[in-house]
């Protein structure tokens, strides 16, 4: 895990993190206020986006990283490099990056798999003043997944046609 600045990151983490922070202004969120982003970058390099979508049966909420896993995967897109999480509160700004809650660690895990076997993070604050860089294998060290089912995930890198 590299604590480091937004000047410092490679053009990948400053185009990630620019535009999860545009997805976050999506979030249908008024329950909570708050404001999340996530951009899935592929390792075609396209960028797909993701913000959190509640629900009045609470349960049935999606965070942001899920829904860009679903929307990317929605469009054939199942192998990524890296993602970028950003967040804000209704009427403040994050001090501490915004890290994926576990269920979402479980879906980025299983994404990894279909890709190189591991995921860069970029974290940020809302400001960008704090940056982390980090991975799913750094979050989720011991991933359930396919292997511990048996399952050999690779003829489903490609969607059918
Ligand atoms: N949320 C996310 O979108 N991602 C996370 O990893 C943590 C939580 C959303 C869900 C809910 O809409 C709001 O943040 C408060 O939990």
């Amino acid at each position: 895990m590299q604590e480091t600045s937004f000047d410092q990151l490679p053009e990948e983490g400053k185009s990630l993190l620019q535009a999860a922070s545009d997805a976050k202004e999506h979030a249908y969120n008024p329950y909570s206020g708050f404001y999340v982003g996530t951009a899935l970058l592929t390792l075609d390099n396209e960028i797909i986006t993701g913000c959190n979508t509640e629900n009045a049966s609470y349960g049935c909420t999606i965070c942001a990283e899920r829904a860009a896993l679903l929307k990317a995967n929605s469009e054939g897109k199942r192998q990524f490099k890296a993602a970028a999480i950003v967040a804000r509160g209704k009427d403040f700004d994050t001090q501490e990056v915004t890290a994926p809650c576990g269920a979402c660690r479980q879906m980025l895990f299983e994404a990894s798999q279909l890709g190189n076997g591991d995921l860069i993070l970029y974290l940020a604050t809302t400001t960008f003043d704090k940056v982390v860089v980090t991975s799913i294998q750094e979050l989720f060290p011991l991933g359930f997944g396919p292997k511990d089912l048996g399952v050999d995930v690779r003829p489903y890198i490609k969607t059918s046609q």
